[in-house]
C-alpha cells in the first residue's frame, strides 16, 4: 500500500483540495483508495459523506484518524492522508512515521510564502526527510497566472531544493467539485479541461521513483 500526505503548518492552502482530488483520480483509475483525515475539522469526511449521494462513481473509504488507529481495508492499494493545519516540531515526525510520500500545497501570498519557508526548514530537520524514507514535493495553490505574486511565488519555489511540481489555477472548479463530494476529474470534461492538464506533473511524479523512498 502505498501512503501520500497533504501536509503544511500553514491552513487553507488547499491539503484538502489535494487530498480529495488525488484520491478520486486514483479510484477513478481502478485503484483502492481510503482517505484518512487527521484534521478534527473533518472536511475530507465531510466531502465523503456528500460523494454517498452518487452513484455510479467509486467508492473511497473514509477514515478518522483524529481518533485513533489507522487501519485501511484489506487490499487498499493507496492511503491518502489529510493533515490538520499547525503540525510543528515533534508532531511532524509522529505524523510522518507512515509517509512515503509527502506533497505540500503553497498559495500566492507573502505569509504563506514565509511560512512555508519555516515549515521546510522544520520539515527538513525531520529524520524521516533527511533519510530521505518520505519523500517531498511542493504544489502552488489557487494560482492567478499573470499576477506578480504569482510569478514571486513561482521565482521562490524554483529556488527551493524540494521539487515544485505544478500550479494548481484559482478556479470555481474546485468549489463545484467540493461541495458535491467529486474530484475535479468526475466533472465534465469540457468544464474542467483547464484545470485538469495542470494535474499531469503531479501524477507522473507519483508513477515516478522519484516520489517513492
Ligand atoms: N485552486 C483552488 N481554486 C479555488 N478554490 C480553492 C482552490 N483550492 C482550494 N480552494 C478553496 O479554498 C479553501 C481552502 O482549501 P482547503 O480546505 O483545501 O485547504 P486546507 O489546507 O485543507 O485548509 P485547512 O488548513 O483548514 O485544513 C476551500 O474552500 C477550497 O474549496
Ligand atoms: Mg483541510
Amino acid at each position: 500500500m502505498r501512503t501520500i500526505m497533504l501536509m503544511n503548518a500553514k491552513g487553507g492552502c488547499g491539503k484538502t483540495t489535494l487530498a480529495t482530488n488525488i484520491a478520486t483520480w486514483l479510484a477513478d483509475d481502478g485503484a483502492k483508495v481510503a482517505l484518512a483525515d487527521f484534521d478534527p475539522q473533518g472536511s475530507s469526511l465531510d466531502w465523503l459523506e456528500a460523494r454517498k449521494d452518487y452513484t455510479g462513481i467509486p467508492e473511497i473509504e473514509g477514515i478518522d484518524a483524529s481518533k485513533g488507529q489507522i487501519k485501511p481495508a484489506k487490499g487498499t492499494d493507496f492511503l491518502i492522508m489529510d493533515a490538520p493545519a499547525g503540525t510543528h516540531g515533534a508532531e511532524i515526525n509522529s505524523m510522518l512515521r507512515r509517509v512515503e510520500t509527502l506533497i505540500i500545497p503553497v498559495l500566492p501570498s507573502p505569509i504563506d510564502m514565509r511560512a512555508c519557508k519555516r515549515f521546510l526548514e522544520e520539515l527538513l530537520h525531520s529524520g524521516k526527510v533527511s533519510r530521505q524514507q518520505t519523500r517531498l514535493a511542493i504544489v502552488a495553490n489557487r494560482a492567478k497566472e499573470n499576477t506578480l505574486i504569482y510569478r514571486q511565488l513561482e521565482e521562490f519555489l524554483g529556488h527551493l531544493e524540494t521539487p515544485f511540481l505544478t500550479h494548481l489555477r484559482e478556479s470555481q472548479n474546485y468549489i463545484r467539485a467540493a461541495e458535491r463530494g467529486l474530484g475535479l476529474f468526475e466533472l465534465a470534461p469540457s468544464m474542467v479541461a483547464q484545470d485538469v492538464v495542470l494535474w499531469d506533473p503531479i501524477f507522473d511524479w507519483l508513477n515516478s521513483a522519484d516520489s517513492r523512498p
